[in-house]
């Protein structure tokens, strides 16, 4: 984390009034707290969110200032970022949401938001990256930074243990301690550690009883006292609900949504809690600390103003980062037959069937909306990458009810634009159903009630089918759908999250093979909702208490310790290339670093077909002798090459004493064991392609 000199804390700090300083702790407007002029130290100003900067809203109240220069770069959701499973690309997103955030005027940007993915219906897995600790732990580092160079403070959010919009502001949550530390905090740690997040946001949710964003456990045993956080901690908005919890915790800064400032929690009741002596003013001090060393990370103070770094938005350059993040993001779940990639050249007709091919999508899902300077959809994409050569017929395939139809008989209407698809499905050269979820759907403060298409997607796509069994299944969306219905009758499944302004372009590069798809799932896609072990195991979306009860069983280490087939499992995604995996070799060192051990894995990749491409080679360990049980293996290195046809390249994936071991909560640390490891290299986790035992002779401990 970015050192700064604390004397100018200790200088204006002990130049505030407690009036002042209570100012500065809780918002003054929606999005900002209150400056200190006679001190030269500014308001705060943050904006949402992981997507891009949000548009503008009023100084004090939850309108929207209808403008048109908030018009932003809108940039592929996490859950496509994470599919890229690039570090570049995370980097490289960072530093355009920063830009963009700096270009805006904001000091912090509510981003990126890590929440595990526990179950395929939470209604913000959209904006969340993976179920899988390490690959959020390898992409929030490099995200972090690429935002912060831009002297913008990144906000990780929702910590923790953040996993349901039901019951959002009140569900209690309750896990054993080991899946805390294994599953929900190693992404946190990392934004903090490894990527030096300025800030952090609190959860809406209770843990243990606790709200998170005044939670003594999390914010001030956890992040303060274990893990030595000197950022700035702030709530989510409204997520702080007493004034004495709120003031002794770790939380710095309480923001919400109402116009009443003076009356939030760390606002006057707070002041007057501290002149009757009922809240000592060294808490205020703590948080006061905080804030002032964020600004002084930020250049925000003084004459390092002038050192701070300027933005910009909208800028040619962030359009071309967003398009080739989107283009790696897309993944190529089936492809029997080398039905992708489309020829333009050999067809003359085309249809494009289903509404997500027009729709757009920036401006939903709640606080990552975007107002988006453009949006390219599915369908412009298609038409300006064929050049005009080829006749595009669309059909809308089916009806998308607005909220009130939802209520009338919408579905008659519907049938007929079923029938008209299907019809022109007979008759063109190629078809392409473009179908998914909307943020209707996809959306914050509320979860899916099921994993099934909408608006009667799924006959469309087997009636289409039917008549063409070579069309092509796009699936545009933010979080799993199942498939059963018609996965096995189609030829061809790609699947786009969320991708941002250049998505639909992307999405067309790839179908019509102008790119090569790289991008693989970073959670598993379930066959059904039962299958998912929030649900068969655990609970979720429940109102009150929620129990974790699958515990460190998440994802994949469900999937594949219990033998449950899913639809596409964790770390898969195709190529129009095929690639060869050979020579592991592994050499296991326990001796020339200190406590520590070096597991050198390497393995020669090979491009064995006639396209160039890129593989995200994946290093998963099984530990084979453990005392107690664990996932039948865990992801724990992976790196992405880039290949010409036939040419071969040497992986090589690091691995050290966190990547063997597991929570004791016993010992309270995390415990390697002494014993046998399988070290798996593959393509997914259900592809492995190489596979060696090492033995670990000696015992680890580590936080
Ligand atoms: C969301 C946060 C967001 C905040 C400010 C909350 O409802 O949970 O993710 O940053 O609002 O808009």
């Amino acid at each position: 984390m970015k050192k700064v000199d604390e004397t100018r804390i200790d200088d204006l700090l002990s130049q505030l009034t407690l009036e002042e300083k209570i100012s500065m702790i809780h918002g003054e407007g929606i999005f900002q707290t209150a400056a200190v002029e006679r001190l030269g130290i500014p308001a705060l100003k943050m904006s949402d969110g992981p997507m891009g900067v949000r548009k503008e809203f009023a100084l004090d109240q939850w309108i929207n200032v209808s403008s048109t220069d908030d018009q932003v770069s809108y940039l592929p959701s996490n859950s496509a970022l994470a599919s890229t499973w690039s570090r570049e690309q995370a980097y490289k997103t960072g530093k355009v949401l920063g830009a963009e955030a700096r270009g805006r005027g904001k000091d912090v940007i509510l981003a990126p938001g890590i929440n595990i993915k526990r179950s395929p219906i939470c209604g913000r897995n959209f904006e969340y990256m993976s179920e899988d600790p390490r690959l959020i732990e390898e992409l929030v580092a490099p995200l972090i930074k690429g935002i912060q160079e831009n002297d913008v403070a990144a906000c990780v959010k929702h910590f923790a243990a953040n996993n349901q919009e039901t019951d959002r502001l009140a569900v209690d949550t309750y896990l054993d301690k080991r899946s805390l530390r294994e599953i929900y905090f190693p992404g946190f740690k990392a934004a903090i550690d490894k990527g030096g997040s300025y800030t952090i946001m609190g959860a809406y949710n209770r843990l243990f009883g606790e709200h998170s964003s005044q939670s003594e456990y999390l914010l001030t045993s956890i992040l303060r006292d274990e893990w030595g956080y000197d950022g700035a901690v702030i709530s989510d908005w409204g997520g702080v609900h007493d004034t004495r919890e709120a003031g002794q915790s770790g939380l710095d800064i309480e923001m919400s949504v109402d116009g009443d400032f003076d009356n939030y929690y760390m606002a006057d009741p707070l002041l007057e809690a501290v002149r009757s002596s009922k809240i000592k003013e060294e808490y205020i001090d703590k948080k006061i600390r905080n804030i002032l060393r964020t600004m002084l990370r930020l250049n925000m103070l003084g004459d390092d103003r002038r050192d701070r770094a300027t933005g910009t938005y909208n800028s040619p350059e962030h359009q071309r980062a967003i398009l080739e993040c989107a283009e790696e993001s897309i993944i190529l779940l089936k492809n029997q037959d080398n039905r992708l990639p489309i020829q333009k050249d050999k067809i003359k007709t085309l249809a494009v069937i289903g509404q997500n091919a027009e729709r757009v999508h920036a401006s939903g899902g709640g606080s990552a909306e975007i107002k988006a300077l453009y949006e390219i959809s599915p369908l412009l994409g298609l038409k300006m990458q064929l050049g005009g050569e080829v006749e595009v017929k669309y059909a809308k395939g089916y009806y998308v009810p607005t909220k009130i139809e939802k209520e009338l008989n919408w579905q008659q209407d519907s049938l007929k634009l079923l029938q008209e698809a299907v019809l022109l499905a007979k008759e063109t050269d190629e078809v392409i159903i473009i179908a998914g979820l909307d943020h209707e759907y996809d959306c914050e403060g509320k979860d899916r009630e099921d994993m099934k298409l909408p608006y009667g997607q799924d006959r469309l796509i087997k009636e289409v089918l039917a008549v063409n069994p070579n069309a092509v299944v796009v699936i545009v969306a933010g979080s799993p759908v199942e498939m059963g219905a018609w996965s096995d009758d189609a030829k061809a499944i790609v699947w786009s999250y969320y991708a941002g302004m250049e998505g639909g372009r992307a999405l067309a590069k790839v179908l019509l093979g102008q790119v090569n798809p790289s991008g693989k799932l970073a959670e598993t896609f379930p066959k059904k909702l039962m299958d998912s072990p929030a649900h068969s195991i655990g609970e979720f979306g429940k109102y009150g208490k929620v129990t974790y009860k699958e515990g460190v069983y998440v994802g994949y280490r469900y999937f594949d310790s219990y033998n449950v087939e899913p639809e596409f499992p964790f770390g898969h995604g195709l190529s129009y290339t095929s690639f060869e995996y050979s020579n592991l070799e592994i050499e296991l060192d326990e001796s020339s670093v200190e406590d520590d051990v070096n597991v050198r894995v390497r393995a020669t990749i090979r491009n064995t077909g006639a396209l160039a491409g890129a593989e995200v080679v994946q290093v998963y360990v099984a530990s084979k002798e453990a005392s107690i049980p664990r996932p039948i293996h865990e992801l724990k290195g992976f790196d992405k090459l880039y290949l010409e046809p036939n040419e071969e390249k040497i992986v090589e994936i690091c691995l050290h004493k966190d990547s063997f071991g597991f929570y004791d909560e016993d010992g309270c640390s995390f415990l390697v064991e002494p014993g046998e490891y399988e070290i798996q290299v593959g393509s997914s986790s259900r592809d492995i392609r190489l596979t060696e035992n090492i033995k670990l002779n000696k015992k680890y401990r580590y936080q």
